[in-house]
């Protein structure tokens, strides 16, 4: 696990720069963080907000040697990753909302986006993307986040964090609970996503090709995927996708 930090000023994207790191041998563990991101990207092909100094704007190499099937267990695990750091650093009671996704007060603090890259069919490497609102105060988002995106110095009545030991304690808990996962698999990092989850026992709504549809959130199956059981009593697998807290 490579402990390289590159600091960069403004770039398009986090990934974009991790992604060039890796396409040149980087070991896993490389980290790249941005102070401002002026095309900062969200999952779903959405934009993610990264206004300058405000922020942990950050993405790490990952290289297991795994099949493909696994990155969705590598999403989670880098939620509880973030999620422990989080708790830990700055004294927040974050929650993960399936998959990744950190609410604190029901509104959310950090999103986190992991993209593949794949040679001859295999997982060649992964780019995890991390973004934590941590010193935003309410005039620094934009009306479509107003209301639904919070900040750790929010949440914590107006106290800023010290980004760059937060930034620190992240990639350790990172670091850490990926040699746990290739030691003993996805049991430990299942087990700690359930205990830090705000999702399961909730109503939750989802979207599928055949229309919008209902389900309490039961568990996480074995590639991590949300089980849900519909009013009929079945259960139903999302995989992939954005639920709704309802
Ligand atoms: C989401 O919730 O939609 C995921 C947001 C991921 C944002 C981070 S910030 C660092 C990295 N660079 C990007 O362009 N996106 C990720």
């Amino acid at each position: 696990w490579s402990k390289t930090v590159h600091l960069l000023e403004t770039v398009i994207s986090t990934q974009e720069e991790a992604k060039r790191l890796a396409e040149d041998g980087a070991p896993e563990g490389t980290a790249v963080l941005a102070e401002e991101q002026t095309g900062g990207r969200g999952r779903m092909g959405r934009k993610w907000h990264s206004p300058s100094g405000k922020g942990i704007w950050m993405s790490v190499v990952l290289r297991p040697q795994l099949p493909l099937l696994t990155t969705p267990q590598l999403t989670l695990l880098a939620g509880v990753a973030v999620c422990t750091a989080v708790r830990q650093a700055t004294g927040v009671q974050a929650g993960i909302k399936w998959p990744n996704d950190l609410l604190a007060g029901g509104r959310k603090i950090c999103g986190i986006l992991l993209e593949s890259s794949l040679s001859e069919g295999e997982l060649n490497y992964c780019i995890a993307g991390i973004g934590i609102s941590v010193n935003l105060v309410s005039e620094d988002y934009p009306d479509y986040i107003q209301g639904v995106g919070t900040s750790l110095r929010i949440e914590r009545g107006g106290e800023p964090v010290d980004r760059s030991a937060l930034a620190g304690v992240v990639l350790a808990e990172l670091e850490s609970l990926y040699a746990l996962y290739l030691e003993q698999g996805f049991q430990p990092v299942r087990e700690r996503w359930e205990a830090m989850s705000v999702t399961l026992g909730r109503q939750v709504a989802f979207h599928t090709p055949q229309g919008r549809n209902e389900g309490t959130a039961v568990g996480l199956d074995g590639q991590g995927g949300l089980l849900l059981r519909d009013s009929a009593g079945e259960i139903i697998n999302v995989c992939s996708g954005e639920i709704e807290l309802i």
